[in-house]
């Protein structure tokens, strides 16, 4: 029996609503702390070089799939090949392992938002405020139950659409307060050119093998791909859309927001501490320290910083609820059950590895596994482990399986496929090695058994 799948209307649909998932904490959060980490300009090179050649063929070809078979990915890739079935189980685990610590970062943002609404900005300044705040038990718990119990009410009613209407309008607004803060900040703030530099300058002698690491994972999570995601857009995909042409809207669309935040947070790291490795280096909370210092210097920074961190939520809402629609999607094709039945399984599976994350602040703060926190270690199992397993085996059912040439054609159904050749090399040479290095480099440095 075939069922009628929806699809969206028009381009700018398609675009839009792949864009809204893909642009999201990852692009505002996750990047800056990464490229601050990563020696700034070597980064910034080595992400870009990435997007626009492997994340791009990876892109177009996750979108041809989906839009080809017409199915989300445990279908698609059981459909093509029954050997490679498995694949479409581990891209769905994905987003199981994103979407708690994507919840708790989330709900961080809620806190950080009721902060500047009820005024306490002078006091979110404060140098220890955020390792205090996480360090608290019960609070981030509570505000990260209310960022996943919002998505799940929202998942659950099924009025996605009305948070996305919302979320076009707050896109714009992000971008220009993001553009507006990096500004303020390089006219105003003593060493915030040093910074500019630090980002915009690349520094070879900063290179390392997790530059590489930690730049594919990220275009990874920032572009929602080698998760399913991306298959289950192009399932909704009309056939005269140019698969092409979107994905390179999507990805500059993404690259663009990521590096614009970066140039937000990075000159402020520098204006605040002068570049000081400890600082550059601090991780998943830069932005919620540096920001609200860059908000107190400012005139009205308490009504700029509500503004942004509202803008920041409602980025991160349609990601999240991207995440968990894919999740209860997957739950609802292979198990008997209902919408709320899924809904509320998700919700118990989420709370449970969420409350890990947010715990291992607190109660679990001296658990270390392979030397990492709780929730590095979530992040590094999706995007440095789980991902890249997923981008090679991808590119080998590609490449091997049904050939380039069979999404070649499904490509140029809409009309001519300009970089076809970068395709298929990317496909069936580069990609699979360069995954396959990555993986196992990253994977023996954890380990410590060797030393990248
Ligand atoms: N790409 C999102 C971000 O950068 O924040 C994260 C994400 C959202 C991944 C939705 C996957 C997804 F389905």
């Amino acid at each position: 029996m075939e069922k009628k799948r929806s699809t969206f209307t028009g381009k700018v649909g398609f675009v839009l609503a792949a864009a809204g998932s893909a642009v999201g904490l990852g692009n505002i959060w996750r990047f800056p702390y990464l490229a601050a980490k990563y020696g700034g300009g070597i980064f910034l090179l080595v992400y870009i070089l990435l997007a626009v050649t492997f994340g791009f063929s990876l892109m177009v070809a996750e979108i041809a799939l989906g839009r080809k078979t017409r199915l989300s990915a445990i279908g698609a890739f059981s459909s093509l090949s029954r050997r490679f079935s498995f694949l479409g189980y581990l891209a769905s685990a994905v987003p199981v392992i994103i979407l708690p610590y994507y919840c708790v970062i989330g709900g961080w943002v809620m806190k950080y938002l009721a902060g500047f609404v009820t005024g306490s900005s002078a006091a979110m300044a404060g140098d220890a405020y955020f390792n205090t705040y996480i360090g608290g038990t019960w609070e981030p718990v509570g505000w990260f139950l209310l960022f996943m119990g919002i998505t799940a009410v929202i998942v659950l009613l099924g009025v996605e659409k009305g948070i996305e209407k919302v979320s076009k309008f707050m896109m714009p607004v992000l971008i220009v307060l993001i553009l507006g803060i990096a500004v303020y900040t390089i006219c105003t703030m003593d060493g915030a050119l040093d910074g500019v530099v630090y980002y915009l300058r690349p520094d070879f002698s900063k290179f390392s093998v997790m530059t590489v690491v930690a730049a594919m994972g990220q275009m990874f999570y920032s572009m929602s791909l080698s998760m399913g995601i991306m298959i289950t857009f192009g399932s909704y995909m009309k056939r005269d859309i140019r698969v092409e042409k979107s994905a390179k809207q999507i990805e500059l669309f993404d690259t663009g927001v990521a590096f614009l935040a970066g140039l937000m947070i990075i000159p402020a790291v520098f204006a605040f501490s002068g570049g000081d490795e400890a600082a550059l280096g601090q991780g998943p909370g830069l932005m919620f320290v540096t920001l609200p210092k860059i908000f107190a210097s400012m005139p009205a920074g308490g009504i700029i910083g509500a503004a942004f961190f509202l803008m920041v939520l409602f980025a991160a809402l349609t990601s999240a609820i991207s995440l968990m629609e894919t999740i209860v999607s997957i739950f609802l094709d292979k198990l008997a059950m209902t919408r709320k039945a899924a809904c509320l399984l998700v919700f118990g599976i989420c709370t449970a590895l969420g409350l890990l994350s947010c715990l291992g602040y607190s109660v679990w703060s001296g658990v270390r596994i392979i030397g990492m926190q709780i929730l590095d270690l979530f992040d590094f199992l999706s995007n440095s482990v789980c991902m890249p397993l997923v981008a090679f085996a991808t590119c080998l059912f590609v490449g091997y399986v049904i050939k380039p040439q069979t999404l070649i054609a499904e490509i140029e159904k809409s009309g001519p496929f300009r970089e076809k050749r970068l395709f298929c090399v990317m496909v069936k040479y580069v990609a699979p090695v360069f995954t396959l290095l990555i993986l196992l480099s990253s994977v023996l440095d954890v380990l410590g058994i060797v030393k990248i």
